[in-house]
C-alpha cells in the first residue's frame, strides 16, 4: 500500500508500464482484425510509438531508481478483454472498425488520465526531466486520439453507414460516371 506520494508514484508507474505493456501485445490483433487501410496504417504506427512509450517509462524508472514491473493494470485488462470481445464477436468490415475506433480511443483515454497525473506529479516533485518525458508520450496518446476522431468522421463512420467494404474507393452513394 502506498503510505507517501514517492509509494503512490512508484504504484502509478508500475501500473502504467502494465497498462502499455498489455496494449503493446494486444495491438497486432487489432491491427489484423480491421480492414480500414488508414485505420491500420494508424494502429501500426501506433504500435511503434507505444514501443518508444515503454522504453521512455523505463527510462523514467531508471532515473527514479524505481523497478518498472510490479503491477497489473485491471482497467487496461478489462479494456483488451473488450476489443477481443468486439473483434470475435463482428465480422469484419467497417462496423468492425467503428468497434475498434471506440476501443482504441478508450485506451487512449485512459492512458492520457494515466499520464496527466503521472506529469503533474512528477512536476510537484521536481522530477522536471521524468515530467517533461511523459508529458511527451501524453501528446502522442491526445495525437492518436484525434487521429482516430478523424479516420472515424471521414472514412470509417460513414462507411459503416453506407455497410461498404472500407477500402472502396467508390465511396459514399456517388453513382458511377
Ligand atoms: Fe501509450
Amino acid at each position: 500500500m502506498a503510505s507517501d506520494i514517492r509509494d503512490l508514484l512508484t504504484m502509478e508507474l508500475q501500473d502504467t508500464y502494465s497498462a502499455e505493456t498489455q496494449i503493446l501485445d494486444a495491438l497486432p490483433q487489432m491491427i489484423d482484425a480491421t480492414t480500414n487501410p488508414k485505420l491500420k496504417q494508424a494502429f501500426q504506427e501506433h504500435l511503434q510509438v507505444t514501443q518508444r512509450q515503454v522504453e521512455r517509462l523505463e527510462t523514467v524508472c531508471q532515473q527514479l531508481g524505481i523497478e518498472p514491473e510490479g503491477e497489473t493494470c485491471n482497467a487496461m485488462e478489462g479494456l483488451v478483454e473488450e476489443s477481443e470481445e468486439i473483434i470475435d464477436e463482428l465480422d469484419r468490415g467497417p462496423v468492425l472498425d467503428a468497434a475498434l475506433i471506440g476501443a482504441a480511443q478508450k485506451v487512449e483515454h485512459y492512458e492520457m488520465a494515466a499520464y496527466g497525473t503521472l506529469t503533474a506529479m512528477l512536476k510537484s516533485m521536481g522530477e522536471t526531466k521524468a515530467a517533461d518525458l511523459l508529458a511527451q508520450t501524453l501528446k502522442e496518446e491526445k495525437d492518436t486520439d484525434e487521429l482516430l476522431t478523424q479516420i472515424a468522421e471521414s472514412e470509417v463512420n460513414p462507411a459503416a453507414l453506407g455497410q461498404q467494404p472500407a477500402n472502396d474507393q467508390a465511396g459514399g452513394s456517388r453513382g458511377a460516371a
